[in-house]
């Protein structure tokens, strides 16, 4: 069964999460694929350096917010992915939402690997790597959050779990990952979607420049599609989950099948 992704590239307002809800919701509703994805964050936007700044951005995961993106995954039966400061008591995480059309099938990723100063306000994610499986369209969904692609055991670990597509909602702000993506994509053989931010940031003289070029990339490791590096846009491109499943290149050769665990080092 073939499958429309879209991923949107954009700028989200810093702190004005209204502006960023309904930039994101106009964008659910003209969109008629099955998954649309956001970038890391977007709902609030990324360079904050104190807890007591982000206090009216962080969001629950039952709360009324999210709650409504789901409703939205619900009514227009789309898996729909984003960013958000979410609070779990006193403590706060770079989250990824994955909203599926049956709820049931919903999840909330914590991004594990914290980048520079989102260390002073975030904690290091505990929900590890997973994905989220829609039976409706069999599709195996694994999210990773931005700083996550420099460790290879992140998309290892989703792929060894059996990810047909792997999503990076990412604020990415040096060019150095689009090889490695490519890479984690042929040696995994999953589809892999980097949704990035463009604009930038300014906080205490220090500006962080968010680069774009959001890209959806083929399980042989070759862009399908991109986006530039300084535009707002959504691109679309179809996936075919089942063209992921055999891990073989050759008569001989599986990828996974020929792993050597026992020599790894731990
Ligand atoms: C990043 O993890 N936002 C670079």
């Amino acid at each position: 069964m073939s499958i429309d992704l879209t991923i949107v590239q954009f700028c989200p307002k810093y702190a004005d999460m209204d502006y960023n809800i309904e930039y994101m919701t106009d964008n659910i509703k003209e969109d008629d694929s099955d998954i649309i994805v956001f970038p890391e964050l977007s709902l609030s936007g990324y360079f904050f350096l104190k807890k007591s700044d982000i206090l009216d951005l962080a969001l629950r995961a039952d709360g009324e917010i999210i709650s409504q993106f789901q409703n939205y995954a619900e009514k227009y039966n789309k898996a729909i992915v984003f960013g958000f400061i979410e609070k779990d008591k006193s403590n706060f995480y770079n989250s990824a939402a994955i909203l599926m059309p049956d709820k049931a099938e919903s999840s909330i990723y914590r991004k594990s690997h914290l980048f520079y100063k989102e260390r002073l306000i975030f904690e290091q994610g505990n929900t590890g790597f997973f994905n989220v499986y829609w039976e409706e369209k069999d599709l195996n969904i694994g999210t990773m959050i931005c700083y996550d692609w420099r460790f290879p055991e992140a998309a290892r670990s989703l792929a060894l779990k059996g990810a047909d597509l792997i999503l990076c909602p990412a604020n990415l702000v040096t060019g150095v990952w689009e090889e490695a993506m490519r890479t984690r994509a042929l040696e995994n053989k999953v589809y892999v979607a980097v949704i990035n931010r463009v604009g930038y940031e300014s906080i205490n003289e220090e500006t962080l420049q968010f680069n774009g070029k959001s890209t959806i990339i083929s399980y042989n490791g070759k862009n399908i599609i991109s986006a530039g590096e300084d535009n707002e846009i959504a691109l679309t491109a179809e996936i075919n989950p089942e063209k992921t499943r055999d891990k073989s290149f050759n008569e001989i050769n599986d990828i996974f099948i020929d792993r050597r665990p026992e020599l790894y080092f731990k």
